[in-house]
């Protein structure tokens, strides 16, 4: 046996007879599970010596990811750079931003107009070819990896777009490919389903089945009609789409974020959410990467209430995905921004804190996505705060319909028989950098920039890896082009997904200006966060009580370090208290030096007071 071979099957010993069981108890098939395991062979021989060496890296340091050191941002391949060999032309840029994780979103092959911004893959194993080919993507990974940066890419499992060939063999009535969707010939079993499955988009694509004329079939969308839900039950299907996922993961790529991953398993009676069987599959897929591909890490996208989110982590001693998104601390935030109320925040924070360490989390303020209100209503009902009364408020006071509001957001998919609706906008618009800026009003100005400038903070004090969108970082503004494109204007998804502006980028370096104001302020954060431990995912945190309900005040510890970091959501003046025993401090921001149990802080304020 080679040395090569032989470290595959060091790794496949190891986890062998998991994966075997597992696989068995899912779908009895000894011949596929025959097929998968050759199949993770040919994968591990395809794929190329330097990626194997990064892997042999990462097996041996596998805590590589959750120093205090990675700094994300998520782009549209077009909106930041045209295509794939655009961005391999700016990576300088994104140096200068200290980011060394990027997030491309969909560039797998889609159909226009019909693509749900690229989640709608027509081909796993081509690029849209206005984006480039498999041949720039291998090229701009490489030189990623030469810079230090990881490319984060979206696994799209759930499902296929109408235009897969699949989808289009099944709709010719093909039996095998019918079998790797769900198709009824009649309504009685959808009407089933729908009795107990929500709608994820119940305005802009309402229903979880679509009616296919030539076909005479009805099919599982559970997003939009021409997103045809996968069959999992099938063996064939997971194979196949672990073959793609390893097809892909050979080109380059360091973490795979499995997009929508609580719905890929559908059981008639249930909600088709978080089934058991969820877990098995990614379980199985954690294996096959650390057989085939160990260096490689799973993002799961499980956008749920946190007792849903945390089981994608899985145990200490059978992992699942490595990373999750933080997704209600981030709705929480905003919440905050709209009440100038921390008690919730706080509880939130102290939620996450008390979870094991081991439990990377991703941490951002926004994303390609709407924010939705996934908070606490239980803890809120105690003020009297009721669950539809307050979803009404945040949206009427983040789309600027409350008199004052700063905030220029849009609804998303709001439903007016159930009164629920989420928001869109960018973190600069949403601070009140678009209406200040539109009323020429420089105080109103300077105040959003504050805020802004205070959420990045707060995003950067928190454990995990920080992932700004790009274009926050120049404080880009809503796009509202998309109200003039008929492809576009159902989703308004798209007013917080605009173009990248590199003439606001080019007023970095204007000393005074909204753009360098944001992006030095964001630069000397990382800066900071880089070059003290306290900010390792490791350190121990906790909230303290600061005796005013709008600022928020986070420990962090480790080592020597210790840090207590505050953040005033309001725009008022607060004088506040500091972590229990007060003492000497240095604000690693402003360099000041604070001594005692108390702290003047100005509307908006942030410190990171280092203890001494
Ligand atoms: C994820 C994506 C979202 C998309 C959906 C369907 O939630 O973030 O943009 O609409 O999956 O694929």
């Amino acid at each position: 046996m080679s040395v090569t071979e032989e470290v595959f099957q060091k790794r496949l010993q190891k986890h062998h007879d998991e994966l075997r069981w597992l696989y068995m108890e899912l779908y009895k098939n000894n011949d596929m599970f025959g097929e998968l395991s050759s199949q993770l062979y040919e994968y591990f021989m395809q794929r190329s010596q330097s990626l194997k060496d990064l892997d042999a890296v990462r097996e041996k340091e596998p805590d590589w990811y959750k120093k205090n050191d990675i700094l994300g941002m998520m782009m549209y391949i077009d909106n930041f750079a045209g295509n794939l060999k655009g961005v391999e032309s700016k990576l300088d840029y994104l140096k200068e931003c200290q980011v060394n994780y990027i997030h491309l979103m969909p560039f797998l092959d889609t159909p226009k107009g019909r693509s749900d911004g690229g989640y709608a893959v027509s081909d796993f194993r081509k690029v849209q070819p206005e984006l480039g080919t498999m041949e720039d993507l291998e090229s701009l990974t490489q030189s990623c990896h030469e810079k230090g940066i990881n490319v984060c890419m979206d696994f799209v499992m759930n499902h296929t777009s109408e235009d897969h060939e699949w989808a289009v063999r099944a709709r010719r009535g093909e039996g095998e490919y019918m079998g790797r969707y769900f198709f009824y010939d009649n309504y009685s079993i959808p009407a089933e389903y729908e009795k107990t499955v929500p709608q994820v988009f119940p305005t802009t694509a309402p229903g979880n089945f679509t009616w296919l004329q030539e076909a005479g079939h009805f099919v599982m969308t559970t997003f939009y009609p021409y997103q045809w839900d996968l069959n999992y039950q099938n063996p064939r299907v997971f194979n196949e789409m672990v073959y793609n996922f390893l097809y892909l993961a050979n080109k380059g790529i360091d973490v795979m974020r499995i997009d929508a991953v609580p719905y890929i398993w559908k059981e008639l009676g249930t909600d088709c959410r978080n089934l058991p069987q969820v877990h098995t599959i990614v379980r199985m897929m954690r294996m096959i990467c650390e057989i085939v591909c160990p260096g490689v890490l799973l993002l799961g996208e499980v956008v749920m209430e946190p007792e849903k989110v945390v089981p994608y982590f899985g145990t200490v001693d059978k992992p699942e995905c490595h990373m999750l998104y933080n997704v209600t601390t981030m709705a929480t935030t905003w919440h905050s921004v709209a009440t100038r109320d921390v008690r919730l925040l706080k509880l939130q924070m102290e939620i996450v804190s008390r979870l094991p360490k081991e439990y990377v989390f991703l941490n951002y303020l926004r994303c390609h996505d709407d924010i939705g209100w996934g908070l606490d209503y239980v803890w809120l009902m105690q003020f009297g705060i009721g669950e539809v009364s307050h979803k009404k408020y945040l949206n009427d006071f983040l789309t600027g319909q409350i008199p004052d509001s700063f905030a220029r957001g849009e609804l998303y998919n709001s439903d007016p028989t159930s009164g629920d609706a989420r928001l869109c906008g960018t973190t600069a618009s949403l601070c009140g950098i678009e209406k200040a800026a539109y009323e020429g009003n420089e105080a109103a100005l300077e105040q959003a920039v504050k805020l802004d400038l205070m959420l990045h903070a707060y995003m950067l004090t928190q454990s995990g890896i920080p992932v700004i969108y790009s274009g926050d970082e120049v404080g880009q503004q809503n796009d509202y082009s998309y109200h003039n494109e008929p492809d576009r204007w159902g989703d308004s998804r798209y007013l917080h997904r605009g173009k990248f502006q590199w003439d606001l980028a080019g007023r970095r370096a204007d000393k005074g200006s909204v753009q360098e104001k944001l992006f030095t302020g964001i630069n000397q954060l990382e800066n900071i966060r880089k070059s003290h431990t306290v900010f390792d995912t490791n350190a121990d945190v906790w909230v303290f009580d600061t005796w005013d309900d709008a600022v928020l005040g986070i420990v962090r510890a480790h080592g020597n370090e210790k840090l207590a970091a505050l953040f005033n959501f309001s725009e008022f003046n607060k004088t506040v208290h500091l972590d229990e025993d007060g003492g000497r401090y240095t604000d690693l921001i402003s360099g000041r030096k604070v001594e005692g149990a108390e702290l003047d802080m100005p509307g908006y304020g942030v410190n990171w007071l280092l203890k001494k």
